[in-house]
C-alpha cells in the first residue's frame, strides 16, 4: 500500500443494516435535490445551448442507452450540433461537429478530464490519460519527446512491428486454411509492439504476466465503458448490486498494476547502463530523467513509480484495443468487399513481390492502400466518443457559456458519419479519398485520434502500426468466409471503443 493510503473500507467486509442505510441515502437524496435547485438557479443564467430534459438525480444518464454514440448522434439531429446533457448535477456539452470540436479542443480551456467518476478512485488521476495541469502538461511532453526518441517513423520501430507481423503470418499459415478467429493474435501483436516501447522487450503470446495483464485489459475497457452508471455514479459502490462490481474493479486494478510494477522492475537497467545508452525503452528513459531531476535538487519531481506506472498502463489500455480494434473491422470489411480487397492486393503485388515484406517506404506508392486505411479509421471510429474533456475555467463556445467543470464530448462518430460530409455514410468507399488522378487525398474530417491539445499521442505509432499489419495480412492471404456462417461488419460491442464480436474467417495463403 502507498504511504499515506488508507485501507478502502469497501474492501472489508460490509455489514450496512437496512436501519442505517436509510437515513444514509435519504441524506443523499436531499443534497443531491438541494445541489440540483441551487445548481438550476445557476444555469439560467447561463447562456446554454439546447438539450434533452433530464430525470431528478440521474439526468439524462438512461438516454444515453447501449450505444451511447448512436443515441447523442440521434439527439443532435433534433437539438442541434451543440447541444447540453446532465449528468446527475453535472453540465455537459456534447459536441457533433468538425468545427466546434477543432475550435473546442485546440483551446487550453478544455485540456481537463473528468473528475469525480470511479476512476478518481483508481488512478488517483495520475498518469497520461487521466491527469490535467500541470502533472499532465509535464508528462504528455516527456512521452511525446520518448516516443519520439524511440524512432517513431524511423527504423528501429519499423523494424521492431515486422517481427511482429512476421510471427503473426506465420500462426496463420499453421492454421492451414481451417477456421480461426484472429481476435487474439491480433490483440497480443499489437500489444506487444507496446511492450517493445515501454520495456524494450516483446513477451510470447502464451507468456503468464502477458496474458493477465491482456485479460485485465479487456476487463477493465468493459467494466470503466465511461457512460456506464457506477462510473459516472461512484456512490453507487455503497449499494449492495454495484458493491460487488467495485470490488471486482478493485481487485482487478490492483492486479493488473502490481503486474505493471514488476514488469517495470524486471525493465529497468543499472543507471550507469541508462546513461550511456540512447533511448531504448519508455521505463529507462523515465528512470533517467527521474535520475536527472533528483540530481538537480527538484524536490517535487514527480517521475515516481505511481506516476510510471499509471502512464504505462494507459498505453496498453489507450493503445491496444484502439489499434486491434480497427485491424479486426478492416478485415471484416474486406471480406464485405471482395473488388475492394482484389484492388488493394493487385496495389500491393505491384510494389512487393511474393514473400517480400511490404514496408513503409512503400507507402507512398500505395495510394488505394493508404485510402482503404483512411476510409477504414473513418467508418470504424472504434474511439467513438473519445476521451470525455472537462473545462478548466469558465469558457464559451459558439457564443454559449460553459462554467468551470463543464463535461465536454466529442461525438467523433457523428463527424465520420456527417451525411453533409461523406455521402453515402454507412457505405465502405475508399475512392472518397482518391483523386481524378488516382492521388490519395487525405481528408481533415477523418479525426479518430481527435484534435487539438489531447489529441491521441500514440498517432504515429498506431499508423505505422496498421499500414504494416493490414498490407502484409492481405499480401500474403486471401479472406473467406467459412461455410455455412456469416460475418458482418456491423455485428459489433461497445465500451470505450467499438469491437466486432467474435468471428472466425479463413485465412488462405496467396503463395
Ligand atoms: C487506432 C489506434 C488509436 C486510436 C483510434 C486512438 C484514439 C485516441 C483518442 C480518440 C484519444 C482521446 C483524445 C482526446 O481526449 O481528445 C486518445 C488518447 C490517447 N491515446 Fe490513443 N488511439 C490509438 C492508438 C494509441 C496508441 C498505439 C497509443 C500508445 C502510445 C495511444 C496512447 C494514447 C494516450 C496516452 C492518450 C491520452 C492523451 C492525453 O490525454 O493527453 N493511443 N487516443
Amino acid at each position: 500500500m502507498d504511504p499515506g493510503e488508507t485501507q478502502d473500507p469497501l474492501l472489508v467486509p460490509m455489514r450496512t443494516t437496512a436501519s442505517q442505510a436509510v437515513p444514509f441515502i435519504s441524506t443523499i437524496i436531499i443534497v443531491v435535490l438541494i445541489a440540483r435547485y441551487l445548481l438550476r438557479r445557476h444555469f439560467n443564467q447561463l447562456r446554454l445551448p439546447p438539450g434533452p430534459k433530464g430525470w431528478p438525480i440521474i439526468g439524462n444518464l438512461l438516454d444515453l442507452g447501449r450505444n451511447p454514440h448512436l443515441s447523442l448522434t440521434e439527439m443532435a439531429k433534433k437539438y442541434g450540433n451543440v447541444f447540453h446533457i446532465r449528468f446527475s448535477t453535472d453540465l455537459c456539452y456534447v459536441l457533433n461537429d468538425y468545427d466546434s470540436i477543432k475550435k473546442a479542443f485546440s483551446n487550453d480551456a478544455f485540456s481537463g478530464r473528468i473528475r469525480g467518476t470511479i476512476v478518481d478512485l483508481f488512478t488517483k488521476n495520475y498518469g497520461l490519460i487521466m491527469s490535467d495541469g500541470e502533472l499532465w502538461k509535464e508528462h504528455r511532453r516527456f512521452a511525446l519527446s520518448t516516443l519520439r526518441d524511440l524512432g517513431m517513423g524511423k527504423s528501429w520501430l519499423q523494424e521492431r512491428i515486422l517481427e511482429e507481423v512476421e510471427l503473426m503470418l506465420r500462426t496463420l499459415e499453421d492454421q492451414k486454411s481451417q477456421p480461426y478467429d484472429p481476435e487474439h493474435l491480433v490483440t497480443n501483436s499489437v500489444s506487444n509492439i507496446i511492450c517493445a516501447a515501454v520495456f524494450g522487450k516483446r513477451f510470447n503470446h502464451d507468456d503468464q504476466d502477458f496474458a493477465t495483464l491482456l485479460r485485465l485489459l479487456k476487463q477493465s475497457l468493459k467494466r470503466f465503458g465511461q457512460a456506464s452508471p457506477i462510473v459516472l455514479f461512484p456512490s453507487l459502490r455503497f449499494f449492495p448490486y454495484f458493491y460487488q462490481e467495485y470490488r471486482r474493479m478493485k481487485v482487478e486494478d490492483k492486479i493488473f498494476f502490481d503486474n505493471m510494477e514488476k514488469m517495470i522492475v524486471e525493465a529497468r537497467k543499472p543507471l550507469d547502463i541508462v546513461h550511456e545508452e540512447f533511448t531504448t525503452d519508455y521505463v529507462n528513459a523515465f528512470e533517467k530523467e527521474k535520475h536527472k531531476q533528483k540530481e538537480s535538487g527538484k524536490l517535487d519531481s514527480t517521475f515516481d513509480m505511481r506516476q510510471l506506472k499509471t502512464s504505462v498502463g494507459n498505453m496498453f489500455v489507450a493503445g491496444t484495443e484502439t489499434s486491434s480494434n480497427t485491424l479486426l473491422m478492416g478485415l471484416l470489411h474486406m471480406v464485405e468487399n471482395p473488388d475492394i480487397l482484389a484492388k488493394v492486393q493487385g496495389e500491393i503485388d505491384s510494389v512487393g513481390g511474393k514473400g517480400e515484406m511490404v514496408r513503409m517506404e512503400h507507402r507512398v506508392r500505395l495510394p488505394y492502400v493508404d485510402a482503404c486505411l483512411l476510409e477504414l479509421m473513418r467508418i470504424a471510429a472504434v474511439a467513438p466518443l473519445g476521451v470525455f474533456h472537462r473545462t478548466m475555467e469558465n469558457t464559451t463556445l459558439n457564443g454559449y457559456d460553459l462554467p468551470k467543470n463543464t463535461l465536454v464530448i466529442s461525438n467523433l462518430y457523428a463527424v465520420h458519419h456527417d451525411p453533409q460530409l461523406w455521402k453515402n455514410p454507412k457505405k465502405f468507399d475508399p475512392t472518397r479519398f482518391i483523386d481524378n488522378a488516382g492521388n490519395f487525398v487525405k481528408s481533415p474530417y477523418v479525426i479518430p485520434f481527435s484534435l487539438g491539445k489531447r489529441a491521441c499521442l500514440g498517432e504515429n505509432l498506431a499508423q505505422m502500426e496498421m499500414f504494416l499489419f493490414f498490407t502484409n495480412l492481405l499480401h500474403k492471404f486471401d479472406l473467406v468466409v467459412p461455410q455455412g456462417t456469416t460475418v458482418s461488419s456491423e455485428n459489433v460491442h461497445v465500451a470505450v471503443t467499438v469491437s466486432p464480436n467474435p468471428y472466425k474467417l479463413i485465412f488462405r495463403p496467396r503463395f
